[in-house]
């Protein structure tokens, strides 16, 4: 199929729309119906039916009415998965720097790789990485790096949705008003672009990152844009630590008192907060992005998940960048954070497979402050994924969510859609060249990497 065919296909889908027949509906987590066997229609990007099986009748009738039928044979439909917290464009960095602390991970070898990167980097990393969170059932990304026009690009050019934040940090006075400035030029420009599917917010890095003059503009200039805020918060001890003895308060009772808390907020990590953390946090409505791989590869703990739950607080997940993960597999990140929070407080029956799947979806959509995605409702954006019938690795798949949480990866989905957009099908992209793309990003980062790794294997004796 040549490309312009490929375009006269997709404009046709989206004009007119799907029926999907005979699936497993999940509708909505954690309490929505699953629907066995039911059906899903999506006409102009929107979802018009999701439901028990349709009469024939009925069926015809949106036949007639333009829909293509799509038979799902028994397989799971569900919504797109929403990742709240990642760094897309580390892609590059995978691998590259392993086995250390934050901090040092970060000061010694994160940022000098980093300070090496171009916009044109930017792109291609964020490209491989939509790659791979698309084949995984990620249909929306809550993104935050630098070279953000080039992230936004590749974001576009994936068929993804997503929001991003011209991650902010550093900073003496002069270069905080042309970072402000930049991060505003960005929102302007991108808020609300590619039809919609590209919101903009502003991502200051985190409070050891940011003095707190700096987080006060950033704070002012996004409430004057009406922009919401995504910030790394609590993530290590040490950082921690640090904050604690530097201004005698947690760093979510700065953040608190700079009032980043008005702003629609999602606080990435909140591994180390305290209850009276978690209080704040539930009063101002801030959502949590909770990515248990990065914290536990970090070393920095596990979040107090459960207790955020309880306090009433939107807890959704993430995978955090790929060079702290080193994937960003949503379905292996739902199964950890069950797992993890079970172990963490000695109890089973905490994060119940429901409640960790809305972490994935719904729970999302809400932390984004989306509301027309991350369930399969009529009058949601249709951002649907297609799991694949159970392999060896899933059968009997007696529960649908027990398969979802704990057995499925991210190689068991087959097909995804946003926005009614075919973008994965039957396991093949349909505007990207998978193995074109991943030749590019190798010409690019032989550019730009650096010399050689300064740290590597064995690791130097501890004390
Ligand atoms: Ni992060």
């Amino acid at each position: 199929m040549d490309a312009a065919q490929k375009t006269e296909n997709r404009s046709k889908a989206g004009g007119t729309g799907y029926l999907f027949t005979d699936g497993i509906v999940v509708t909505s987590a954690p309490d929505g119906p699953v629907w066995a066997p039911g059906d899903v229609a999506v006409r102009n990007g929107r979802i018009i039916y999701a439901g028990a099986a349709l009469t024939p009748a009925r069926r015809e009738k949106y036949f007639r009415e333009g829909l293509q039928h799509w038979p799902l044979g028994g397989r799971v439909i569900m919504p797109g998965l929403i990742n709240t917290h990642t760094h897309a464009a580390m892609s590059l960095l995978r691998g590259y720097a392993e086995d250390r602390p934050l901090l040092e991970w970060l000061e010694r070898l994160v940022f000098p790789f980093e300070s090496r990167l171009s916009g044109e980097a930017v792109y291609w990393g964020t490209l491989v990485s939509c790659m791979e969170m698309i084949r995984g059932g990620i249909t929306t990304l809550n993104d935050m790096y630098f070279f953000m026009e080039d992230a936004a690009k590749a974001v576009a050019d994936s068929g993804m949705r997503a929001v991003l934040g011209w991650g902010l940090s550093g900073i003496d006075a002069q270069s905080a008003e042309r970072a402000l400035a930049q991060a505003e030029e960005f929102y302007q420009k991108w808020n609300g672009a590619a039809g919609g599917r590209i919101r903009v917010c502003m991502a200051p890095h985190a409070t050891y990152t940011c003095p707190p003059a700096f987080l006060a503009q950033v704070v002012e200039r996004a409430a004057a844009l009406g922009a919401g805020l995504h910030i790394h918060v609590a993530e290590s001890p040490e950082e921690c630590r640090r904050h604690q003895e530097q201004f005698g308060e947690t760093e979510v009772a700065t953040l608190e008192r700079l009032g980043a808390w008005e702003l629609p907020a999602v606080a990435a990590h909140c591994v180390q907060v305290t209850s009276g953390d978690i209080r704040i946090l539930a009063r101002h409505g801030v959502a949590v992005s909770h990515n248990p791989t990065s914290n536990l590869k970090l070393g920095n703990g596990i979040a107090p998940v459960q207790e955020m739950l309880d306090a009433g607080i939107t807890v959704a997940l993430g995978t955090d960048g790929p060079a702290s993960n080193n994937n960003q597999d949503l379905f292996q990140e739902m199964r950890l954070a069950a797992i993890a929070q079970k172990g963490r407080t000695h109890d089973p029956t905490v994060l119940p497979a429901p409640q960790v799947v809305a972490m994935a979806t719904q729970w999302g959509a809400k932390a984004l402050r989306w509301p027309e995605i991350g369930a399969l409702k009529v009058g949601n954006w249709a951002d649907l994924v297609i799991l694949r019938k159970p392999m060896s690795h899933r059968w009997p798949a007696w529960d649908v969510w027990s398969d979802l949480v704990y057995a499925c990866h991210g190689g068991d989905v087959q097909d995804v859609l946003v926005a009614g957009q075919v973008i994965l099908k039957n396991g093949q992209f349909t505007a990207l060249d998978e193995g074109w793309v991943l030749a590019a990003a190798q010409m690019v980062l032989e550019a730009v990497k650096p010399p050689q790794r300064n740290v590597a294997w064995p690791l130097p004796k501890r004390e």
